[in-house]
């Protein structure tokens, strides 16, 4: 089946692992002949939540907030697998994805997601739990099958092996 893959990429660092690992995910893809979309919401100007509630009020699932967001509200809509791809900051997924994720309170789950994946990069070892257990917590919520996490920390960034691993999530779809 064919898929409309949505990744948001959320490193700012146009040459680190994770825009790396975004692009050889959507390298494979593609080649699997799936249709990708790759956002890179770094450097985007996406406010956290107000918690105003007017999305569930008078806004009628809009937010009232007019930035960035409104740019991803049109592809969360239509995509069926959303991977997420970021780096770990103070031991968590960084504030840059957390906004889009946060964001989409206001329709409450992407529409069409069926499938998520996510792609992390840190300095360290160990220092994915927070990340993982989100991320798991976010699939159950939004109904959407895990399909796994591909980690790299240092030493495993830009390697012939963490390809491999990002290409065998690939080829679950
Ligand atoms: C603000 C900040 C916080 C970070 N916190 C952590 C951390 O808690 N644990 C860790 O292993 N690496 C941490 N790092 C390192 C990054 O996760 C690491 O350099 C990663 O490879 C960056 O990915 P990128 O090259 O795609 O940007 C932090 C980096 C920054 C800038």
């Amino acid at each position: 089946m064919k898929h409309n893959i949505l990744i948001l990429q959320a490193s700012p660092r146009a040459k680190g692992n994770t825009v790396w690992m975004a692009e050889e995910y959507k390298k494979a893809a593609e080649a699997a002949g799936h249709d990708v979309t790759l956002v890179n919401v770094s450097h985007k100007k996406i406010a956290g939540c107000l918690a105003c509630e007017y999305c569930h009020g008078k806004g009628n699932g809009a937010c009232i907030q007019k930035d960035d967001m409104q740019e991803l509200y049109p592809l969360m809509a239509e995509a069926d697998v959303l991977v997420l791809a970021a780096p770990i900051y103070y031991f968590t997924l960084c504030a840059q994805i957390q906004a889009p994720i946060q964001r989409m309170y206001c329709v409450n789950a992407p529409a069409k997601v069926k499938k998520m994946a996510l792609l992390v990069s840190s300095y360290s070892p160990g220092v994915y739990d927070g990340a993982s257990a989100e991320f798991r917590d976010i699939c159950n919520y939004w109904k959407a099958e895990n399909m796994g996490v591909v980690t790299a920390k240092i030493d495993e960034q830009k390697t012939d092996e963490t390809k491999a691993r990002i290409e065998a999530l690939v080829a679950k779809l």
